[in-house]
C-alpha cells in the first residue's frame, strides 16, 4: 500500500502531554475520508527506567476514562485485536526505541470515527507492566457521499 492516498488533515499542531516522565505527542483531532487511510501521528517517551516492549492502540468512547481489552485495535497478538480492525492497522516505525508510535489505519469506515488511545507495555525494574497515556487523538471520518459531490465539481 502506498502512503500517497492518505488525505488526513490534522488540526493545529501536535503537542506534548506528560504524566510525570511519560509523555505523548498527538494531534487532538484528525479529519479523514472513508475509503482512504489515515495516519495517527504520534511520539512517546517513558520514564528512563522503563523498557518498552510493545505498543497497544485502543479505540473507545471518549467518555470512558480508560479503554479496555475489548477496545484493542492494534496489538502484537492478532487475536487480541477487534475483528473489524484486524489487518487494517500498522505501525509506521517498528523500532520502538525511536519513540515513534504512529499508526496507519487503512480502508477507513465512518464507524472508525472516535477517540484513539495508546499504551506501552514493557518492563520496569525487570517487572512486566505497562502505561496508558491519557491524551487521545480523535479521528473524524467523513462519509463516501462527499466524494461524489467532490467528483461532480471536477
Ligand atoms: C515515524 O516514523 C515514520 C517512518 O519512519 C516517519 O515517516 C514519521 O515521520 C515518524 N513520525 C514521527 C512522529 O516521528
Amino acid at each position: 500500500k502506498t502512503r500517497s492516498n492518505h488525505t488526513a488533515k490534522a488540526s493545529v499542531r501536535r503537542t506534548w502531554h506528560c504524566q510525570s516522565d511519560y509523555c505523548v505527542n498527538l494531534y487532538e483531532n484528525i479529519n479523514a475520508e472513508a475509503g482512504l487511510c489515515v495516519e495517527i501521528s504520534c511520539s512517546f517517551t517513558t520514564s528512563s527506567d522503563f523498557n518498552p516492549a510493545h505498543l497497544v492502540w485502543y479505540k473507545c468512547e471518549s467518555s470512558k476514562s480508560k479503554c479496555g481489552d475489548s477496545d484493542i485495535i492494534f496489538h502484537i497478538y492478532k487475536n487480541k485485536i477487534q475483528s473489524g480492525f484486524r489487518g487494517r492497522v500498522s505501525l509506521l516505525e517498528p523500532r520502538l526505541h525511536h519513540g515513534n508510535c504512529s499508526i496507519i489505519i487503512s480502508d477507513l469506515q465512518e464507524s472508525d470515527s472516535g477517540s484513539y488511545q495508546l499504551r506501552v507495555n514493557g518492563y520496569l525494574n525487570g517487572e512486566g507492566t505497562g502505561f496508558t497515556y491519557n491524551t487521545r487523538t480523535t479521528v473524524h471520518v467523513r462519509g463516501m457521499e462527499s466524494h461524489y459531490v467532490y467528483d461532480y465539481d471536477l
